[in-house]
């Protein structure tokens, strides 16, 4: 199972991102995500640009359309060479499988395809009162991860406190990509559900997404190496 650290770039222009980048030695390349800021300000070349400069991408612009655009969307992005894509899996199974069939290049080759589940930034009153989904958060979660799994997905995006659930639902092999990631001793800013980089290693997490705790720091490189060390060790 690959683990790694993933470092959200998330900066309006490409100039913030590239002085970030260029803290790290030429010979270290973090795993990169590029959001819908970066993406829309910049527009897909950064996607080849960061490739070309020897980092992988997740590239998290949260497809949900109907699945004949979504098809059309995701056959653009399967050109920009990206490692991760993610949908939302509310587009439906439908939906996910056109979007991993057009991810899929001519030569056969695919990004890893996850969805979201539910957006951490929704809360359960509000999925039931807003969404009229009646089923709790952590059963709502499950069952749109079957889904992704039954759609041929490779994993969701999740809570580290998920993690583990979402495992023991989908097997062992199905990715779970978590954000919410803070040390020890550093600020929740605010996200509320949170993990050490170790306990979400201990919870099944396959990619943590650590971003403030990163970039925010005094020595961003620093906090970076820390992190891939509590993550790996
Ligand atoms: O700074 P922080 O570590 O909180 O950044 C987490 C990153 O993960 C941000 O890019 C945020 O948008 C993203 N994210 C999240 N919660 C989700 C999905 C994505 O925090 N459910």
């Amino acid at each position: 199972m690959p683990k790694d650290v993933i470092i959200p770039l998330d900066f309006s222009s490409g100039r913030e991102a590239y002085d970030f980048l260029a803290l790290f030695p030429a010979g270290e390349k973090p795993y990169v995500k590029i959001g819908m800021e970066l993406f829309y300000s910049e527009g897909p070349e950064i996607v080849q640009e960061i490739k070309r400069r020897g980092h992988r991408v997740f590239l998290d612009l949260k497809l949900h359309d109907i699945p004949n655009t979504v098809k059309k969307a995701a056959a653009a992005l399967s050109r920009l060479g990206a490692d991760i894509v993610n949908v939302h899996a509310a587009g439906t199974g439908e939906m996910m499988r056109a979007a991993l069939a057009s991810l899929t290049r001519p030569d056969g080759t695919r990004p890893l395809v996850i969805a979201v589940t539910q957006l951490t930034s929704t809360g359960e009153e509000a999925m039931q009162k807003e969404l009229l989904i009646n089923a709790g958060m952590e059963e709502t979660v499950l069952h749109y991860a079957k889904n992704a799994k039954a759609s041929g997905l490779d994993g969701v995006v999740c809570s580290p406190l998920e993690a583990g659930s979402v495992k023991a639902a989908c097997g062992p092999d199905f990715l779970t990509v978590t954000p919410g990631i803070r040390f020890a001793d550093s600020a929740a800013d605010d996200q509320t559900r949170i993990m050490t980089p170790e306990k979400a290693r201990e919870a099944g997490s396959d990619y943590i997404v650590v971003g403030r705790p990163i970039i925010a720091a005094g020595d961003p490189l620093a906090a970076y190496r820390r992190c891939v060390n509590e993550f790996l060790a």
